[in-house]
C-alpha cells in the first residue's frame, strides 16, 4: 500500500543525455502530490518532452530515479512496467487517434491495457467498458459522435 503522505510523481536526481550528447535534463528534483495540478513551462528545447517521455519511461534516463506512488518505474521490467504505465494517462500533441476507428472504440483504446491481447485483437471490450466510454463521452459533451469516424 502507498503512504497517505508519499508524493503520487518523483524525481530524484533525474539526467538524460542523449546518444549525441545533448542534454536533455540535468539534476531534476521535482515532487508532485495527487491532486496536484502542475504546468510545466519552458523555451522550445529546455526539456518539457524529454521530462514527460522520461515519466512514463518512453525513454530511459541516464541517471537518478523515477518513482510513480512509490514505485521505480526506472528499474521496472514486463508485468510491473505496464502495471505502472497503464495508471499513468498520455494525451500526445498530435492526439494519435485512429482516424479509420469509431469515436467510441478510440476511447476504449484507454482500456486495452487492462486487457489480455488476444482480447483486444478481436474487439472484446465489455459491456461495462462501452458504458464507461460512452458516459465520459457523454461528459465532454460527444455522445452523439460514438459511432462517428474520428
Ligand atoms: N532524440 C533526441 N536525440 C537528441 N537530442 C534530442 C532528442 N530529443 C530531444 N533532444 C534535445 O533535447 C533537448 C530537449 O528537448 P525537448 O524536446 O525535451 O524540449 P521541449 O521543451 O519539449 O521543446 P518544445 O517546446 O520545442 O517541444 C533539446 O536540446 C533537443 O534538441
Ligand atoms: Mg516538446
Amino acid at each position: 500500500m502507498a503512504a497517505t503522505n508519499q508524493p503520487m510523481i518523483q524525481l530524484k536526481n533525474v539526467s538524460k543525455i542523449y546518444d549525441n550528447g545533448t542534454v536533455g535534463l540535468k539534476d531534476i528534483n521535482l515532487n508532485i502530490d495527487k491532486g496536484e495540478f502542475v504546468v510545466v513551462v519552458g523555451l522550445s528545447g529546455a526539456g518539457k518532452s524529454t521530462l514527460l517521455r522520461s515519466i512514463n519511461r518512453l525513454q530511459d534516463i541516464s541517471k537518478g530515479d523515477i518513482l510513480i506512488d512509490g514505485k521505480s518505474i526506472t528499474s521496472a521490467k514486463g508485468k510491473d512496467l505496464r502495471e505502472i504505465r497503464r495508471d499513468i494517462g498520455m494525451i500526445f500533441q498530435s492526439f494519435n487517434l485512429v482516424k479509420r476507428s469509431s469515436v467510441l472504440r478510440n476511447v476504449l483504446t484507454g482500456r486495452v491495457a487492462y486487457y489480455p491481447t488476444w482480447k483486444t485483437t478481436f474487439n472484446l471490450f465489455t459491456k461495462e467498458d462501452k458504458q464507461k466510454a460512452y458516459e465520459a463521452l457523454q461528459r465532454v459533451d460527444l455522445a452523439d459522435k460514438v459511432y462517428t469516424r474520428a
